[in-house]
């Protein structure tokens, strides 16, 4: 039976999956004497559940920057940048390494046109090992209401996945290492929704991709937001973007120094 149990997905009403205050961030030049490069300044921006955010500007604005900062690549010079996270807020900009690695494997997938492929592991268990380590790390979806899906279940949404996205079954078992850009980035794409992530960070994520694939993606990111995720995504091709964003978000230049 059905213990009545908050979904996990659903943060409480209202309140942002994603808070961000006052955000900035700079690159320290270190080739070109130490120079300060800044690239984000200020910013803000809330994202709710089932909610797609597109950050729009041009290139060079700092939108990838403000991703890989948001998933613990880069550290953040100042602001805050709370996330809603299913054991209670979390300020991403403070959080130790080890709760940054613990969120992304459960509660915050990131989707980059390039993968990090690991030697010799097959393009299957790549998209597979996120839905395990996610089981193993998230009490919420341990939960009794849930069906284990063990370590073949897995195998199979992932499975799925790949055919969804017309990976063709000779390359499954193969490691992504020497696939077509289009074919890591499927593979990174089925690995970013195997789990319903609370927040989806999507990085040009049709960039390689062929017409129908892109219309995959685009059904896929249509589900993640039914199911809750809050996303915020960079979509250069603006069918894609008009398809899935709720709202743009323009990334401001920013003021030269005096
Ligand atoms: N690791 C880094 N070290 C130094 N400078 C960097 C680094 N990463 C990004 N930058 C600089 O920060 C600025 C913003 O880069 P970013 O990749 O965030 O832009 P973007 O808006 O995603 O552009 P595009 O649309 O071309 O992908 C650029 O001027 C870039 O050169
Ligand atoms: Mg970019």
């Amino acid at each position: 039976m059905n213990m009545a149990r908050p979904d996990p997905q659903q943060p409480l009403a209202g309140e942002p999956v994603l808070r961000l205050r006052g955000l900035s961030k700079h690159f320290t030049l270190h080739l070109r004497g130490g120079v300060a490069l800044p690239v984000l300044s200020d910013f803000s921006l809330d994202v709710h559940a089932g909610e797609c955010v597109a950050l729009v500007g041009p290139s060079g604005r700092g939108k990838s920057t403000l991703m890989k900062c948001l998933y613990g690549n880069y550290a953040l010079d100042a602001g805050e940048a709370w996330f809603a996270s299913s054991a209670g807020a979390i300020d991403l900009a403070q959080a130790t390494p080890q709760q940054l690695l613990a969120l992304r494997r459960s509660e915050i997938a990131y989707v980059s046109q390039f993968l990090r492929a690991v030697p010799r592991v097959p393009a299957l268990d790549v998209v597979a090992e996120r839905a395990l380590a996610a089981r193993a790390t998230t009490p919420a979806l341990n939960d009794l209401d849930q069906p284990d899906p063990g370590e073949a279940a897995a195998r199979e949404r992932a499975a799925a996945l790949l055919a969804r996205l017309n990976l063709p079954r000779s390359l499954w078992q193969l490691p992504p290492a020497t696939f077509s850009g289009g074919e890591q980035q499927r593979v990174n794409i089925a690995r970013g929704f195997i789990t319903p992530a609370r927040l989806l960070l999507l990085d040009e994520p049709t960039a390689s991709l062929d017409a129908a694939n892109r219309r995959v993606v685009v059904q896929l990111i249509q589900e993640a937001k039914a199911a809750g995720s809050a996303i915020v995504g960079i979509f250069h091709d603006e069918e894609v973007r008009d398809a899935v964003a709720d709202r743009k978000i323009e990334m401001e230049p920013l003021k030269e120094p005096a």
